[in-house]
């Protein structure tokens, strides 16, 4: 195992911050699974962005050379890479936010939940060692099956006597960035300016894009929005079957992590207003852990906000994604306390 700092030294980087950074608070950043398909991308736009000043980047492998590269770039943060176990700790130290993308991702004719047995694992000993040495950060969660592994998180933070259910997150931007993507090329309106909130939680069914509060408004038929629905739920797969066996989505996804970091990051620093959809703990339905979308704020999430109204298209989607979401959340629990 070993350890790469990219500046030459803490007092020098500590001077540049301060002179470079004016009021902008100082935020440490760590990408566990930094290295990977995800993990590389999301380490490049963590580097541009301009609220981090430690970025922190562990793997179990090749850290060295992504901490090195990205280092390079002439931005606020500092680089550091932390390869193994042993590292771990200090990858986590004083980490305000810590983002997930570490685990295995989907071949094709894979599910989410084929991942479980791998990913599960991954992420419980990953959450351990959050607890001990970084109990105060936000958790971005983004290993699959995100359904299961956001409740495995929250279980081992229960047991560590830490658990904050408004520092853990699901990732599940992505689900959003796609909605709007396929949503603003039937309603023939500028990408740019959609919203999409989407529902439920992150695989298959239980992604539930709900199109009739789009904006920009469009009049698009059933048939138009089953479609744009099944597209949005089956994204994921499209990329899968692209890749041929060379992974999932990880370009696409390193974007909508770097995006839900950034709000997670603005709302730690007091922005007012900041909404986006994430999985979370929830008593917006009867089930425990939900995505919708979640106004953040100092403390991680300060409000779930409500569904709004639903089509009966939407209300039956809503109903048919239930029991998948329930078994999903009760199998991560079950993992974490066996
Ligand atoms: P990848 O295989 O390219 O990278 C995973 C990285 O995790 C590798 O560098 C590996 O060394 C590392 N890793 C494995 N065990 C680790 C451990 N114990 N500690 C730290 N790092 C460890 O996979 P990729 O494409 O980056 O996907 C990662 C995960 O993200 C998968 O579970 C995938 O299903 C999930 N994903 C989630 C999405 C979402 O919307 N939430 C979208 C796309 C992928």
């Amino acid at each position: 195992s070993m350890l790469v700092r990219s500046s030459s030294s803490a007092k020098q980087s500590l001077i540049r911050r301060n002179l470079s950074s004016g009021s902008v608070p100082e935020r440490k950043v760590a990408i566990l699974g930094a290295a990977g398909g995800i993990g590389q991308p999301l380490a490049l736009l963590m580097k541009l962005n301009p609220l981090v000043s430690s970025l922190s980047l562990y793997d179990i492998a090749n850290t060295p050379g992504v901490a090195a590269d990205v280092g390079h770039i002439n931005t606020r943060s500092e680089v550091v890479g932390y390869m193994g176990d042993d590292n771990l700790a200090k990858a986590l130290e004083g980490a305000d936010l810590v983002i997930i993308p570490a685990g295995v991702p989907r071949k094709p004719g894979m599910t989410r939940d084929d991942l479980f047995n791998i990913n599960a694992g991954i992420v419980k000993n990953l959450c351990s060692a959050i607890a001990k040495y970084c109990p105060h950060a936000l958790v971005n969660m983004i290993s699959n099956p995100v359904n299961s592994t956001v409740p495995i998180a929250a279980e081992i933070f229960k047991k560590a006597g830490m658990y904050d259910e408004k520092k853990l997150f699901g990732v599940t931007t992505l689900d959003v960035v796609r909605a709007k993507t396929f949503y603003a090329g039937k309603a023939n309106v500028p990408v740019a300016e959609v919203n999409v909130p989407v529902i439920g939680g992150h695989a298959g069914v239980t992604i539930l894009p709900l199109f009739s509060q789009a904006t920009p408004q469009a009049n698009l038929s059933g048939d138009v929005l089953t479609a744009l629905t099944k597209r949005t739920q089956d994204g994921g797969t499209e990329v899968v079957e692209a890749k041929a066996g060379k992974g999932s989505a990880t370009l696409s996804m390193a974007y909508a992590g770097a995006l839900f970091a950034d709000a997670c990051l603005k709302g730690l620093n007091g922005v007012p207003d900041v909404v986006e959809c994430s999985y979370v703990q929830s008593t917006i339905t009867e089930l425990p852990f939900f995505a919708s979308k979640v106004r953040l704020g100092k403390n991680g999430v300060e409000e779930v906000l409500d569904l709004g109204p639903l089509s009966d298209f939407e209300k039956e989607g809503l109903e048919a994604l239930k029991p998948e979401l329930k078994s999903s959340i009760e199998k991560g629990v079950k993992f974490a306390n066996q």
